[in-house]
């Protein structure tokens, strides 16, 4: 479950306001897409959520627990994959994945059979004792998925996910989103690609200049647009200006 209540982040001294009075609830058993053009507060709004920046005013809630009172209970309960992110080049992968199930407490027996499965699922198999520093692009961001799934939380946020993924680790990621949310659990998820978002979201939020101008199903958001086309042109309709 997240929870935003009346959100707002500005940069630079309030000369540039990313994020604007942002309120919404992702429910348990839901994949939520998160939408809007480049610069519009995609990954400040995440940012906010994981703990990495504070807002300045508003409230977040993930599974219950408030974000500044309870940071920790946060942090355990969610899992992030950031758009961009710092990885360790001098670790191999393995050394990588074992760094983080001991972040996260994951035990050894627990560890090794999920190790097992998503080194598996994302082909990572062969090249989880290479260094870091070796992998191309998409295997390193298949190494953050992987270590990201590892404490298996009730909370997946993802920002950008499929970039650099390979059409069968798109696809194997997909599913696994399916299987998570069909567990109870949440993903929230942000991406520029729409086709992906209307097949796969049970919700969408669309964000531009900082405001969440739309959300809800695709039939929700069908019936906001005066477009009844595709998430494209309702997308393209209500981002103009
Ligand atoms: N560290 C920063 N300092 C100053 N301004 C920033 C900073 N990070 C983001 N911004 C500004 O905040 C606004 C929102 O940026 P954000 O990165 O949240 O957008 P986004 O929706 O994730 O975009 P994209 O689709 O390109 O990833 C933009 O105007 C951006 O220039
Ligand atoms: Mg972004």
């Amino acid at each position: 479950m997240i929870e935003l209540s009346g959100i707002s982040k500005s940069y630079n001294k309030g000369a540039v306001k990313a994020v604007n009075n942002l309120s919404l609830t992702v429910r348990p058993g839901e994949i939520f897409g998160f939408l809007g053009p480049n610069g519009a507060g995609k990954t400040t709004t995440i940012k906010m959520m994981v703990g990495l920046l504070t807002s300045d005013s508003g409230t977040i809630k993930i599974n219950g627990y408030d974000i500044e009172k309870e940071p920790l209970q946060v942090k355990r309960s969610l899992s992030y994959v950031p758009d961009n992110p710092a990885i360790y080049e001098k670790l191999s992968g393995l050394e990588y994945l074992n760094f983080l199930a001991d972040v996260y407490g994951v035990p050894a027996k627990v560890r090794r059979e999920r190790m097992e499965r998503f080194l598996s699922l994302f082909e990572m198999t062969q090249a989880v004792g290479d260094l870091i520093q070796s992998y191309s692009h998409g295997m390193r961001q298949k190494i953050v998925l992987i270590g990201a799934l590892l404490h298996q939380p009730q909370v997946f946020i993802l920002d950008e996910p499929m970039v650099g993924l390979d059409p069968k680790s798109a696809h194997n990621l997909k599913e696994y989103m399916r299987e998570h949310c069909a567990q109870g659990k949440t993903v929230f998820f942000s991406t520029h690609v729409l086709e992906v978002a209307e097949k796969l979201c049970d919700r969408i939020g669309i964000i531009s200049h900082g405001e969440l101008i739309a959300c809800g199903t695709m039939e929700e958001l069908k019936a906001q647009a005066q477009n009844t086309g595709s998430l494209e042109n309702i997308f393209l309709e209500l981002t103009e200006a």
